[in-house]
């Protein structure tokens, strides 16, 4: 058997937060959020919406739009580091419950900004080994509920949202996901980190007031290896299934910086037409950006049977990814 990406949905919050906004928030202007990041608006959820409240809707388009029901659904991933509960249950568990499925594997992947390519590439794992045929893999994310709203080099990039797309079995080769690569590297662990509420620094009055139950990035470094390891990420996996930048039809990175973007596509010497950027509107909304820029491109129209998708994500661990993925949906 082989695992071919059947569909793709999205959920993207009403709530927008402008960069005027921030300016009002933080010590920061339009223009160097424009500047440095590419970024204009971000979509905030409502306070009592949680981070599986967005994926069940973003996975009610994608079951639907693969023509299945979600009783046909025989596992679900779901990758996040914004998770409805610290610690259990999983978001997943909560996806499940919401579809009212049961009876099924469902879990989290924790990969930051890499997740949806960890949840992909465990879904075709899953498929090619015959323990699943259907399987849900969702990005979804509340950043705002873990952005320092005071600390202006981070709180200018994150936004909140879910992609989710149905894996499912398939006996046609042309139909397959060609590869899908993961990798990470915890040397660069304290790069991108939320220090506090976890084992390392339990909870407490010291870590609430020193903010580290927040994001924490170094993000100048980070940028820098994002942009080596993303370019040498898919230049491996193109020339290892010998195929050219030329014969991709739609080039989606993880969503972080129009400057990384930027770069990585003119590294594979990519036309516009073929890179897809979401970041101005969403900003960076980690495991779901990948996701959400498909779903873009999906509704747009632009999306057709058969296009191959180049994907590719760094983030947080660091963790980083790419995959080659036809679009295969049934009909
Ligand atoms: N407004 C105004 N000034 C600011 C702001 C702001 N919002 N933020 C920082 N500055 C200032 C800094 O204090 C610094 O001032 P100084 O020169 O007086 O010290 C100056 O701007 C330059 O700061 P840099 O951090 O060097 O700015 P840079 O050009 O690197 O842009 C950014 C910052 C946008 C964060 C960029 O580094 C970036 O995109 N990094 C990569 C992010 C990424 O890829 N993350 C991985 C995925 S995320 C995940 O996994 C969850």
């Amino acid at each position: 058997m082989y695992a071919a990406f059947r569909s793709i949905g999205s959920y993207v919050p009403q709530n927008i937060l402008t960069n005027h906004d921030l300016e009002k928030m933080v010590d920061t202007s339009d223009e160097w959020i424009t500047k440095r990041t590419g970024i204009k608006t971000r979509h905030i959820a409502d306070k009592d919406e949680t981070t599986s409240d967005m994926g069940v809707k973003a996975a009610q388009k994608a079951i639907e739009r693969a023509a299945l029901k979600p009783q046909d659904i025989d596992m679900i991933v779901c990758a996040t580091i914004s998770p409805d509960y610290f610690c259990m249950p999983s978001t997943a568990c909560m996806i499940a419950k919401k579809l009212d499925i049961a009876n099924i594997p469902a879990f989290d992947i924790s990969a930051a900004c890499s997740g949806f390519i960890y949840a992909l590439a465990t879904a075709k794992a899953f498929i090619e080994s015959g323990m699943a045929k259907n399987v849900l893999i969702v990005g979804s994310e509340k950043l705002s509920a873990i952005v320092d709203y005071s600390d202006r080099t981070t709180c200018i990039l994150f936004g909140d949202g879910a992609g989710a797309a149905i894996i499912g079995a398939t006996d046609k080769k042309e139909e397959a996901i060609i590869d899908v690569n993961i990798a990470a590297d915890g040397k660069y662990y304290d790069f991108l980190i939320t220090p506090g509420c976890g084992t390392n620094k339990p909870c407490s009055e010291e870590v609430l007031k020193e903010r580290e139950c927040f994001i924490k990035m170094k993000g100048n470094e980070t940028f820098k290896v994002a942009v080596k390891t993303l370019t040498n990420d898919v230049n491996e996996i193109l020339e290892k299934n010998r195929i050219s930048s030329d014969d991709i039809t739609y080039f989606v990175p993880h969503q972080a910086n129009y400057r990384i973007l930027n770069a990585v596509a003119s590294a594979l010497k990519l036309r516009d037409d073929q890179l897809v950027m979401t970041v101005s509107k969403y900003g960076n909304t980690s495991s779901a950006s990948i996701p959400m820029a498909i779903n873009d491109i999906y509704e747009e129209g632009r999306l057709k049977k058969g296009d191959l998708l180049l994907l590719d994500a760094f983030g947080g661990g660091f963790t980083w990814g790419s995959a080659l993925v036809p679009f295969s949906p049934q009909n």
